[in-house]
């Protein structure tokens, strides 16, 4: 099964805006059954939409780590959950670039996450090998199939040109990344752990993205604040069911 992640970042900036996207995804949503749809909104707007998720999946964009020491401004990874989080995605580029975040930041905020029970989607750039193997170290290969590995490199984001990746990267980088996953854990645990793509995904690529790649699944930044367009890539990963 395909899995569809919206990424909202720091958008829709209204909480109105938000339901009303959601409500729309999630009224067609009931249909798709071959897809797993998550909604990573701003943490304000989660406790709003958990209330009327039905089968819409919700994540964090972001989480420290529990601890008992105070961490002013963050939001834990339990308080994700009890809010009707079952995802979070950690590591995103933006967060990389703009909060400096390390790669030993993120393996601790991963742990964390995967300790309190939430899905991990782990997002690695332009350095996938290195990224993982810093990402997720000391993690056991047990609980892997918790972790989704993004392939999202900085350039592809955004670029508003429709411009991404071209496939045959793609396909390439999907070999690199379960060679690195391989390595750390078993060939077993790796057949285990979906990898998807992120960048520039909209509902005209998507066509040539599912077709040309076998990634597992998508992240979408953009193209998921507009509920036709949204639907319009989540109907296509619905159709096609080639996943692993
Ligand atoms: P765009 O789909 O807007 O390029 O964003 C990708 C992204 O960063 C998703 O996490």
């Amino acid at each position: 099964m395909k899995l569809v992640i919206a990424n909202w970042k720091n958008n829709p900036k209204i909480l109105a805006q938000a339901k009303r996207i959601f409500l729309s995804v999630k009224k067609r949503a009931g249909q798709l059954k071959n897809v797993e749809i998550v909604i990573c909104p701003p943490f304000l707007y989660l406790p709003e939409l958990s209330i009327s998720r039905s089968r819409l999946k919700l994540g964090g964009q972001d989480c420290s780590w529990e601890g008992s020491i105070p961490l002013t401004g963050e939001v834990t990874p339990s308080m994700l959950k009890s809010f009707g989080a079952e995802y979070v995605i950690l590591g995103h580029s933006e967060r990389r670039r703009y909060f400096q975040e390390t790669d030993a930041v993120i393996n601790r905020k991963i742990k964390s996450a995967l300790k309190t029970g939430l899905k991990v989607i782990f997002c690695v750039g332009e350095d996938p090998r290195n990224q993982i193997k810093k990402g997720l170290k000391g993690i056991r290969g047990g609980v892997m199939p918790q972790v989704a590995i993004v392939y999202e490199p900085l350039s592809a984001i955004s670029t508003q040109k429709g411009s991404l990746v071209v496939p045959a990267e793609l396909r390439q980088k999907k070999t690199l990344i379960q060679n690195a996953l391989k390595q750390m854990f078993s060939r077993t645990v790796s057949q285990k752990i979906k990898i998807i793509y992120g960048g520039s995904v909209d509902e005209k690529n998507i066509k040539t993205l599912l077709k040309e790649t076998e990634m597992d699944g998508f992240l979408i930044g953009q193209a998921s604040l507009s509920s036709s367009r949204f639907l319009k890539i989540v109907q296509f990963c619905n159709r096609n069911r080639r996943t692993t």
